[in-house]
């Protein structure tokens, strides 16, 4: 079974073109996932005239491929978090998200949004042979944020009765392109344009204003956000705070009713999450997602599924058949906490990045922040959120996310994983040293080869393939590049050197 996630198959502003000519705007929005939609959202309704522009089809990135947890707490351990940023910033953290959850809401419910938004009860549950003190850690973590919390024993999967268990009510779910066709249809409705398949090439300050440059024509604006999961206007500094992780769903049909709908995650590491969607004819859809590893460190995603089909099944008998798998990309910070507001250095560039596993919230939380900002307001997150901000307790995790960097060039002086283009098969990928360089070769289902430098154009890693998204992933910064080397996941925005 090929990608293709449970969402994929609900378009976004279908009718947007690409970007063809010179325009102009107060505010042009570069990426057009929940970070990009929301924020055009926000600046429309406050009177700003906004373009969104994106690489490809419109909310067609890793918003997605989410798994539509829409988590008003820290999906690292509320517990990690406090020990990097104390009690006080952990607890605003929180209350920022969960402010993103209730933004959701209201913007569904006002707009009329049907997309199967529902508030529902939380549970973090022991995993198997974990020690329940993570538990009491936990607890003790979201009590003293201020956070409601329960503890309890047991949740309803077989063999979990004496699990230890948190229960965190008023968390939400939703139909993440049903809710983002929505806020789009209202923008468009307000006036904000979409421009699809118009990849920028460079946003740069210019004369008081910002120039965003593409083939296709540039945009004037008086300020751009720059929402593409991970920012293509910072070229370094930013990336070294953040690390990319991939993670894996799968649905599966299952009888309305035989699970209480609710969130469910467990505390192994890397951990299991579970929920539900609404689905026809009296079955819906549970999703089972986990085997997070670090991008580019692995490419075995069949035997990733495999893992995680055995775990549900065993846990819940009643799963019927698979219906989708797919995989998604997930940008850690540092300090568990993304990159939102003035782009370090620029007036009037702002980002959204740092999704830390809840780009959805993250993505609402940026386009309140940022929209604030750009009314020239004060906000009470912008400390919290500041790009430029040197997270001193995170130096173990920043030491460790950037040792990746560094091993990673030293790749080039290993010998390619095939000798000769003969050795690959049709759909196979991998890298061939020839001299000095390293190669990036595919083979496609008809037999032809497609060569290219295995450096990312961003700032030259080593290239791993990725057979099950059919890609070249970056394991350093999160890039990721398709077989004829364009880059369809920022940061990278040109395109890898073709080799003949
Ligand atoms: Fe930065 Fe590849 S994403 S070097």
């Amino acid at each position: 079974m090929t990608s293709n996630s449970l969402w994929m198959d609900t378009l976004v502003m279908p009718a947007a073109g690409s970007l063809g000519g010179d325009a102009q705007c107060d505010v042009a929005v570069i990426g057009s996932g929940i970070a990009g939609i929301s924020t055009a959202y926000e600046l429309c309704k406050r009177g700003k005239s906004v373009m969104v522009i994106d690489r490809g089809r419109i909310s067609g990135g890793m918003t997605s491929r989410t798994s539509a947890h829409l988590a008003p707490l820290c999906d690292d351990l509320v517990s990690e978090m406090t020990k990097i940023k104390g009690i006080e910033a952990t607890r605003l953290f929180c209350e920022s998200q969960a402010a993103a959850v209730d933004r959701i809401e209201a913007v569904q419910k006002q707009e009329a949004i049907d997309c199967d938004f529902r508030r529902l009860d939380g549970y973090l549950f022991q995993g198997r042979d974990m020690p329940a003190d993570v538990i009491d850690q936990e607890m003790d973590a979201v009590r003293a944020v201020g956070a409601a919390v329960h503890r309890l024993v047991g949740v309803p999967f077989s063999g979990c009765e004496h699990r230890h268990v948190l229960r965190y009510p008023r968390q939400a779910t939703f139909h993440p392109l049903k809710y983002l066709a929505g806020v789009a249809k209202a923008c468009h409705d307000r006036g904000v344009q979409f421009f699809r398949d118009s990849p920028v090439d460079e946003v740069i300050e210019d004369g008081g204003g910002v120039l965003v440059k593409t083939a296709r024509g540039r945009i004037v604006a008086r300020h751009a956000v720059v929402a593409t999961n991970s920012s293509i206007s910072d070229r370094f500094a930013i990336h070294t705070k953040t690390a990319p992780y991939r993670t894996y769903v799968i649905a599966f049909a299952i009888p309305r009713g035989a699970l209480p709908d609710a969130l469910y995650w467990d505390t192994e590491e890397p951990y299991h999450y579970v929920r539900l969607q609404p689905g026809a004819d009296k079955l819906d859809y549970l999703l089972v997602g986990g085997e997070d590893h670090k991008s580019g460190q692995a490419d075995d995603a069949a035997e990733r599924f495999a893992r995680l089909e055995a775990w549900a099944r065993e846990l819940i008998p009643a799963l019927g058949e698979e219906t989708h798998r797919w995989s998604g990309q997930v940008l850690d910070t540092v300090d568990y906490a993304g990159f939102i507001g003035r782009d370090p250095g620029c007036k009037n560039i702002y980002i959204a990045m740092g999704d830390s596993g809840q780009g959805l919230t993250h993505g609402v939380a940026g386009a309140m922040l940022n929209t604030a900002l750009i009314m020239g307001e004060t906000h009470p997150w912008q400390e919290l959120y500041e790009p430029g901000r040197v997270p001193l307790k995170a130096a173990k995790n920043f030491v460790m996310e950037n040792s990746t960097a560094v091993k990673n060039f030293a790749e080039y002086i290993a010998p390619g994983e095939i000798s000769s283009v003969d050795d690959l098969k049709r759909g196979q990928g991998a890298i061939l040293r020839r001299g000095l360089d390293k190669i990036a070769a595919y083979r496609d289902e008809r037999g032809e080869l497609h060569l290219n430098s295995a450096a990312c154009s961003h700032v030259g890693c080593h290239l791993h393939w990725n057979s099950f998204e059919t890609c070249w992933d970056c394991p350093c910064h999160g890039s990721m590049f398709d077989i004829e080397g364009v880059p369809i996941n920022a940061p990278a925005v040109g395109r890898l050197k073709r080799v003949d």
